[in-house]
């Protein structure tokens, strides 16, 4: 068990204005991708979090040079890296660590990269990832807990994924920046950080069209050079905030983000009778009365994110009525379920699929983070309790959020960190 907690006292209305902070995923797709560089590259707007400190690390022991100052900006020069070797207990650190089979394959026409850790919210195979590199040229083994990549020359080719995956974009997107030749990418992900790796590699001389769409081609290049890029803000960290707001019947502006990419959660707040608005770069939640009971179904970008599925059902468990979530995203992604079960919500779990009976309050509990989306659960159905919340493993949560319980106290949550 972690040394620390968090104690919310539930009930507190959030008021005013919060600064969202830059984007997790896209943070650290574009952190590895500095490894295709010659150059050192400067990035703005990275997130204090323990996944951007995990990849920090990894690139250090590879023998690039990282200077961060968070609030300011990062700068990684990684012409020192020859290894391309990354071990099981630096890779195990985070999901995004297989970005550095992509990432070092494009380097180093090779890759010898641990499993990759991150959240159990189902299986996570990345059989899509390797195959993608093989259509480029690549041999892929895994071999003791290791996924091993290398190729003589990697060459542009057509990769057809048979699901949209986000990492299996990127990595192929990755590795193909600097093959010989054009890859195309057929059925990619389109999810926001997409668009934005696929702009900073531009950025660094790559020639890619098309992300944002399902048709991604990518003319490989010799050489990348350095660049100063801003990363877009987190496009979670907004949902979670606006759930927070809405759950707490607040009213908060949320400054810094990209309204066109909350669409889908906002669309479902105003269903529930959340009142939402924006401007160019800043949306406002404000709820006054009692909240509807919706469905969700969880797609890839545009559809609802499977990220945003955990807060919103927790704000669920006390709608008026009864709401249907179907998750299609990933195997098992309800455990937060079970621990908000546990403060009183009325929960039925069968598979993919959860039916949420709305009760008019939730009374505080301790309870335990599973995976970090859980723990942004469990605070929005802290604040909305009644009563003392205890939230325990709280590295989930540090793991994505930066300072969160810093911003939801600043909007009026009686939030404290403690130790055990
Ligand atoms: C990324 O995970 C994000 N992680 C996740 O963020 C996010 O939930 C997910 O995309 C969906 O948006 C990072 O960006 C680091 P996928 P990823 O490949 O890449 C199956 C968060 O909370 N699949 O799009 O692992 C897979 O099992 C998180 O910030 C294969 O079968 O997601 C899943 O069912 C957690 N084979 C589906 O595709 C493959 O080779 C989508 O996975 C790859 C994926």
């Amino acid at each position: 068990m972690g040394r620390e907690r968090l104690k919310i006292i539930g009930g507190s209305a959030l008021e005013g204005e919060v600064q969202v902070s830059g984007g997790k995923n896209t943070s650290v797709a574009v952190i590895p991708a500095v490894l295709l560089s010659d150059q050192p590259c400067t990035i703005e707007n990275v997130p204090d979090i323990e996944d951007v400190h995990a990849l920090m690390d990894i690139l250090e022991h590879l023998g690039a040079r990282v200077r961060y100052i968070p609030g300011v900006s990062m700068t990684i020069d990684p012409t020192g890296v020859e290894d391309w070797h990354v071990g099981y207990h630096d890779a195990k650190r985070l999901r995004a660590s297989y970005y550095l089979i992509g990432a070092l394959l494009g380097r180093c026409g090779k890759a010898e990269v641990g499993f990759p850790g991150g959240c159990t919210i189902g299986s996570r195979p990345i059989d899509e990832h390797l195959k993608g590199f093989r259509a480029l040229g690549a041999e892929t083994e895994e071999r003791g807990g290791m996924v091993v990549a290398q190729a003589k020359e990697l060459t542009g080719g057509d990769v057809f994924f048979d699901m949209v995956t986000v990492g299996g974009t990127i990595n192929v997107m990755l590795a193909a920046a600097k093959a010989k030749g054009t890859t195309i990418i057929y059925n990619a992900a389109k999810e926001p950080h997409i668009v934005d790796l696929a702009n900073f590699l531009n950025s660094m001389g790559a020639k890619i069209k098309g992300a944002g769409t399902d048709v991604i081609r990518i003319k490989g290049q010799e050489r990348l050079h350095g660049t100063t890029y801003a990363v877009i803000p987190d496009q979670i960290e907004t949902g979670t905030l606006m759930i927070a707001a809405a759950a707490t019947r607040g009213d908060v502006t949320i400054h810094g983000c990209i309204p066109t990419h909350m669409e889908a959660l906002t669309a479902k707040l105003l269903e529930m009778g959340v009142r939402v608005s924006d401007s160019d770069d800043s949306i406002r939640v404000r709820m006054m009365t009692a909240h509807r009971a919706v469905n969700i179904k969880t797609q890839v970008y545009p559809g609802f994110p499977t990220d945003l599925q955990q807060p919103m059902s927790a704000l669920l468990t006390t709608a008026h009525g009864t709401s249907l979530i179907q998750e299609t995203i990933f195997d098992q992604r309800f455990k937060h379920l079970d621990e908000i079960a546990r403060m009183g919500a009325s929960v039925k779990v069968m598979g993919r699929t959860a039916l949420i009976e709305g009760v008019p309050q939730l009374y505080g509990a301790p309870v335990t983070v599973t995976d970090l989306r859980a723990g942004a659960a469990l605070i929005v159905a802290g604040l909305m309790a009644s009563g003392v919340t205890e939230i325990y493993e709280l590295e989930y949560i540090d793991r994505g959020y930066e300072h969160l319980e810093d911003k939801l106290r600043n909007l009026g949550a009686q939030i404290v960190r403690e130790e055990t």
